[in-house]
C-alpha cells in the first residue's frame, strides 16, 4: 500500500449479548495498531469500533435476563466502551446501531437499493441460526441440523420478507475480486470466498416479520431490516452517510478488520449492497482466525476458554498483552492463547531484548557523562536502523504486526550486539583520548537507535515507549511520528535515570497470576448444597409438646422423648440432647417436631420423628415458636 491521503480501520461492530472477551479484544487492538501507525505517519486516520445491537438475538437475550432489548443494549454496550478504556484502545468513534443517525443512514442505503429495483417481496421458508443471525442452505449444515459456527440447532421459519436480488451482482463482484487481488486478505481466504461467490450468488431475505427489535423497513413497518444489512451499514453510516465529508475523505481507503467467520457478510453481502446502493467498495476486507485456548474456541459458558483480556492487562500492563497477540501468530490463522508463551514472550523479548538494552544503556551513559554529547552517527547503525523502519512499515501497512514486530526486534538484537561488540565499558577504562571519543560515539549510537527502535515499537507499545521517553526525552514531536533517516542523531535530548519498563516476573508470581487469572475466569461455583422449594416443600413439621423424657441406657448423648404432636398418641422420639438438657428440664416445653422422616431404630429404640435443636456443635436451645400453640400446629 502506497502512502494515502487517509486511512479509515474499523472493527466489526460487536453484538451486545455478552461481554468482550479476548476474541473481541484481539480485532480491537489490531484495528488500534494499525490506527496508531497510520497516525505517526501523519495520515488523517479514523478508527472506528462500536456495538451492533438489533436483532432476533439480542432481543432472545434481553427476554431470557427479563430486561428490555434496550436497557441490555445500554448496559453492555456500556462494558465494551469500559473495556476498550482499560485497554488503553484510541478510537474516534464508538458507533451504536440504535442511535438515530445510524438509522438514518440505514434507511437511504434500503432506499437506494429499492430505487435500483434490486427489492422485492416474497416469503422465506428455511433455516436461520439466531446465534450467527444467519440463513443456511441445508447443505451449509452440521450434521443434527446444526448451525456449523454454533454446533447449536437451526430453526425453521417461514414468514413473509423482502428479498435483495444479490444474485444480480455475481459477475461485478467476482470482476472486483479479480481487479482487486487485496479485496480479502490474506490470500488464503481471498480464494475461498471468490470459490463460494462462483459457485453462485442466491437472492438474500433482508428483512423479518416475526419480532421486532430493529429498524422498520421503510413504509412497512410490519417488517425489521435483516441485522446483517443494518450492521454492515454502520461502516458508512460512521462516516456521516454517502453525502458526508467523511465519506469523501475516507471510504476510498477504508478497511474492515473481522474475524474469519463474518467473511461472508463482508466480502459478499456488503459489496452487493454497496454495488446497488451506487457506492464504491471498502479497500479491503482483512481477515483474522480464531483464538482458541488448549485449542478449543473461546466461549463464555466453558470454563477453561474464559480468558479475561481486561485482568491480564490490569495485572501485566496493556502493552504486554498487545505484543503478545500481535506477536504470537500473524493476522489470518488460528491462534492458541497460552499462559506460558505470554510470559515467555514478555521475559525474552520484553524485559530482556528492549527492557535490559534500555536499562544497561542509561546506566551506562550516566555512569559515564553528565551531558549528551555531540557526536556522528555510526553508518551501519543507522543504516540497519533505516531498513528496519522500511520494513516494519511495511508490514504493518499490510496488517503483518508479527512481521512488523520481528523486523523491530531483529533491529533491537542488533543494537544489543552493537554494544557487545564495542564494550563501552572498556572503553570508559582507557585514558586515551580517541577512546574516550569512541565511548560518546557508541553510547549515543546506541541510544539513538534505542529511541528509534522505540519508535518503531509505538503502535504496538504506546504506553511502554511513553515510559521510555520519559527517562530518556526526545526531540518535540518525533516520539508521535514514524522515524526518518534525517532524525537519527537527532532524537536524544537527555537521560534520565533507569526505571524498568517491563520489570522481571519471577516463576512464583508468574505462577501466582496465573492461577489467580484462572481463577477469576472460572464462572462462579454452583453452590452443591441447594434444594429445590419442592424439596422444601416434602418436609412436614409441626409443633408438639414433650410429655415425658428419660434417659437412654448406655448411650449418653440420647434422650427418649414422648411428645404430642395432635395425634392420638404421643410420638416416640429420640433425641441426641441429653448433654444439653436434663430429661425433668423438658417436661412441657413446645418443639418443632419433623413428623414425615421415616422411623428408625437408634441403640435399638425406634424413633417416629426428628425435634429440631439450635446451635453449632454445642446445643444451645431446642426450636420453638414464641407463642404457645396447641400441639400439631403446622410449621412451614
Ligand atoms: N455483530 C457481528 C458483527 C457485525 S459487523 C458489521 C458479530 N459480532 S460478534 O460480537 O459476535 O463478533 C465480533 C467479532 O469477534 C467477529 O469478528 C468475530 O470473528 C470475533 N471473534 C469472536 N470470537 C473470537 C475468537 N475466539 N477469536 C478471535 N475473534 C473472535 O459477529
Amino acid at each position: 500500500m502506497a502512502m494515502t491521503e487517509s486511512f479509515y480501520v474499523t472493527t466489526p461492530i460487536y453484538y451486545v449479548n455478552g461481554a468482550p472477551h479476548l476474541g473481541h479484544a484481539y480485532t480491537t487492538i489490531a484495528a488500534d495498531t494499525s490506527a496508531r501507525y497510520h497516525r505517526m505517519r501523519g495520515t488523517p486516520t479514523k478508527f472506528v469500533t462500536g456495538t451492533d445491537e438489533h436483532g432476533q438475538k439480542i432481543e432472545e437475550s434481553a427476554t431470557a435476563q427479563e430486561t428490555t432489548p434496550k436497557k441490555l443494549a445500554d448496559e453492555i454496550s456500556e462494558t465494551f466502551r469500559s473495556a476498550w478504556k482499560a485497554l488503553g484502545i484510541k478510537h474516534d468513534d464508538f458507533i451504536r446501531t440504535t442511535e438515530p443517525r445510524h438509522k438514518k443512514v440505514v434507511a437511504d442505503i434500503w432506499n437506494r437499493l429499492q430505487d435500483s429495483g434490486d427489492i422485492y417481496l416474497g416469503s422465506y421458508d428455511g433455516w436461520y441460526c439466531v446465534g450467527c443471525e444467519a440463513f443456511y442452505q441445508d447443505a451449509d449444515l452440521a450434521e443434527g441440523k446444526k448451525c456449523p459456527t454454533h454446533e447449536k440447532e437451526v430453526t425453521w421459519v417461514s414468514e413473509p420478507s423482502y428479498f435483495f436480488r444479490m444474485s444480480k451482482y455475481q459477475d461485478a463482484l467476482i470482476k472486483h475480486f479479480e481487479d482487486n487481488k487485496d479485496f480479502v486478505q490474506p490470500k488464503g481466504y481471498y480464494n475461498e470466498i471468490l470459490s463460494f461467490i462462483k459457485s453462485g450468488l442466491r437472492d438474500l431475505s433482508i428483512s423479518r416479520t416475526t419480532f421486532s427489535w430493529g429498524i422498520p423497513v421503510p413504509n412497512d413497518d410490519k417488517h425489521v431490516i435483516y441485522v446483517w444489512i443494518d450492521a454492515l451499514t454502520n461502516y458508512i453510516s460512521a462516516l456521516g452517510g454517502p453525502e458526508g465529508k467523511d465519506f469523501e475523505l475516507f471510504w476510498k481507503n477504508s478497511y474492515h478488520i473481522i474475524g474469519k467467520d463474518i467473511l461472508r457478510f463482508h466480502a459478499v453481502y456488503w459489496p452487493c449492497m454497496l454495488l446497488s446502493a451506487g457506492l464504491p467498495l471498502p479497500k479491503s476486507i482483512v481477515t483474522h482466525g480464531w483464538w482458541t485456548v488448549g485449542r478449543k474456541k473461546l466461549s463464555k459458558s466453558i470454563p477453561t476458554t474464559r480468558v479475561d483480556p481486561e485482568i491480564i492487562a490490569k495485572d501485566l500492563g496493556n502493552d504486554p498483552l498487545r505484543y503478545y497477540l500481535l506477536r504470537e501468530i500473524p493476522l489470518g490463522p488460528d491462534g492458541d492463547f497460552d499462559y506460558d508463551s505470554l510470559f515467555g514472550r514478555y521475559q525474552a523479548e520484553l524485559a530482556n531484548d528492549l527492557g535490559n538494552l534500555l536499562n544497561r544503556s542509561l546506566s551506562m551513559f550516566n555512569k559515564y557523562f553528565s551531558d549528551v554529547p555531540q557526536v556522528s552517527a555510526d553508518a551501519e547503525l543507522k543504516a540497519q536502523c533505516q531498513n528496519a523502519s522500511n520494513e516494519a512499515a511495511a508490514h504493518y501497512e499490510a496488517f503483518s504486526f508479527s512481521k512488523g514486530l520481528e523486523a523491530t526486534w531483529a533491529l533491537i538484537r542488533n543494537i544489543n550486539k552493537y554494544i557487545d561488540e564495542n564494550k563501552p565499558w572498556m572503553l570508559a577504562k582507557s585514558d586515551a583520548p580517541e577512546d574516550k571519543e569512541k565511548l560518546a560515539a557508541v553510547m549515543m549510537n546506541a541510544l539513538e537507535a534505542i529511541a528509534w527502535s522505540a519508535r518503531l515499537t509505538t503502535p504496538v507499545l504506546p504506553e511502554s515507549t511513553a515510559k521510555i521517553f520519559s527517562q530518556m526525552p526526545i526531540a518535540d514531536g518525533l516520539a508521535n511520528q514514524w522515524p526518518v533517516s534525517e532524525d537519527f542523531g537527532k532524537q536524544v535530548l537527555s537521560v534520565g535515570a533507569p526505571t524498568p519498563v517491563f520489570p522481571r516476573i519471577e516463576k512464583d508470581d508468574k505462577d501466582a497470576l496465573i492461577a489467580k487469572w484462572q481463577a477469576h475466569s472460572a464462572p462462579p461455583a454452583e453452590p452443591t448444597n441447594q434444594i429445590s422449594f419442592d424439596d422444601f416443600s416434602k418436609v412436614e413439621m409441626r409443633t408438639g409438646t414433650i410429655e415425658a423424657a428419660e434417659k437412654i441406657e448406655k448411650a449418653k448423648k440420647l434422650l427418649k422423648l414422648s411428645v404430642n404432636v395432635g395425634e392420638a398418641k404421643p410420638r416416640q422420639i429420640v433425641a441426641g440432647i441429653a448433654e444439653a438438657f436434663a430429661p425433668e428440664a423438658l417436661i412441657g416445653k413446645q418443639v418443632i417436631v419433623v413428623t414425615n422422616l421415616k422411623p428408625a431404630k437408634i441403640r435399638g429404640v425406634e424413633s417416629q420423628g426428628m425435634i429440631l435443636a439450635v446451635g453449632d456443635k454445642k446445643i444451645l436451645d431446642l426450636a420453638t415458636a414464641a407463642v404457645s400453640c396447641p400441639p400439631g400446629s403446622q410449621v412451614r
